[in-house]
Parts: C-alpha cells; structure tokens; sequence
C-alpha cells in the first residue's frame, strides 16, 4: 500500500480525503433511496443541513472523511468517525455511489480503510452498528473479519417499521493475522 498526501492506494483503487468541494456528489450519493434505506433515519437531508454537517466533520479531529476511486473515478464515500484516541477505537460508515461497480467494490474499499484505522492511526478496535435486514453490509463486515458482539433489539424506529440493529467489532489482532491474505484475495485475483 502507498500512501502520498494523505492519498492510500493499491493498485487502480485509491482513499484520498473529502474535500468541501466533494460535497454536491456525497449528497446526491446520501440522498439515493438505495443508501437512505440503510440509514437509521431515512429522511431526504438538505443542503443546508450537509453542508453544515460536512463543514463540522472536516473540523473535527475524531472523524476522517474520504472518497473511494477505481482508476480514477469516485465510486464510493467512507468514513472513520468517533475516534478516541484514549480508547484506541473508532467507528465507520460508508456507501458506494451511483456506479454500477464490480462485485467485491465496497469490500476493497473498507480493506483500504480499515488499513487506515489499524495501521495509520493505531487503532487496537473498529466497531460498527449494522440494520439487521442489510445483507450486503453484513456480508463485507463478516469477510473482513468483524465478529458480533451483540444485537441491540428495536433499536431504530422509522416511518417504514422497527428495526433491529447487530454490533460488530474488528480487533487490530485479528486484522493483522488476516490483512495479507484478504488483501492477495481482494486485489489480486
Ligand atoms: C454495503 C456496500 C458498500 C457493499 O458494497 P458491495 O460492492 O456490494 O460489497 P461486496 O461486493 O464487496 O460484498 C457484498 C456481498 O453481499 C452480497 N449482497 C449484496 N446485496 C445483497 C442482497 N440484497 N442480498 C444478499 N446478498 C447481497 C454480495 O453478493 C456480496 O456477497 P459475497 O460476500 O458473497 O461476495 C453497498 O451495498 C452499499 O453502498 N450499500 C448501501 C449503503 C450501506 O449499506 N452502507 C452501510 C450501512 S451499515
């Protein structure tokens, strides 16, 4: 993996940092109603309201923010945000864009960023809520290695129903005992 200003590339595939300017693109992608679905609210936001949020989240020091590109085109937004550095973890969130892509898009792109969380910033957990009905979410977290740590039972009320919602967690341990392997499988198959 290289990482040049901030950019971490393998390959074709490249996490460089959101900028301000990125913003039009990450709402129009947050605002699909293939991305609005996984949401805890599922609510159309605003551009006032993003460009407030994305204003105080490129501010802040406990989130990062980045745009995931395959030969140099953006097809998906990830971030890693409540970071403690007294705790060593952090969460994430993520989607692809609007891009018909390749299987295996949004797992190449979370390996990318897990690399950050474990390898740049030094972080011993990554933990992550998932709607309980999210196959696809689901099935990137278990392929990376993240294991339940519990279910947290009609969690999320929307207009749609009542949602359960499943508590995963991935260990530096553990990613460090899998990275080579999943990395030779997501990238160089
Ligand atoms: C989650 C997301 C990033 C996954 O991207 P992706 O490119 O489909 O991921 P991958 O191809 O690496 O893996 C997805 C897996 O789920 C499977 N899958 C996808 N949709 C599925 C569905 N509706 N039902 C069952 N399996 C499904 C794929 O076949 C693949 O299976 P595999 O592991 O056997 O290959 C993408 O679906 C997305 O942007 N979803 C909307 C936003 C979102 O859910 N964000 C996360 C909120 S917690």
């Amino acid at each position: 993996m290289q990482t040049d200003n901030s950019v971490v590339r393998r390959g074709d595939f490249a996490l460089r940092p959101v900028q301000f300017a990125d913003a039009p693109l990450l709402l129009c992608w947050r605002n699909a109603p293939r991305v609005r679905q996984t949401m805890y609210s599922t609510r159309l936001i605003g551009e006032a309201e993003h460009h407030a949020w994305l204003k105080r989240e490129l501010d802040s020091s406990q989130s990062r923010h980045f745009l995931f590109s395959c030969a140099e085109q953006a097809v998906g937004y990830a971030c890693l945000t409540d970071i403690r550095n007294e705790h060593r973890r952090c969460t994430w969130g993520f989607n692809l864009g609007d891009s018909v892509q390749p299987r295996g898009t949004g797992s190449r792109m979370l390996f990318l960023l897990a690399e950050v969380a474990f390898d740049q910033l030094q972080l011993d957990k990554l933990w992550a809520e998932v709607l309980d009905f999210n196959v696809a979410s689901l099935r990137v977290h278990a392929r990376l290695g993240f294991q339940e740590e519990g279910q947290l039972l009609r969690h999320v009320h929307r207009p749609d129903g009542v949602f359960d919602v499943v508590r995963l967690a991935l260990f530096a341990g553990q990613w460090q005992a899998m990275r080579s392997a999943l990395r030779e499988k997501l990238f160089y198959d």
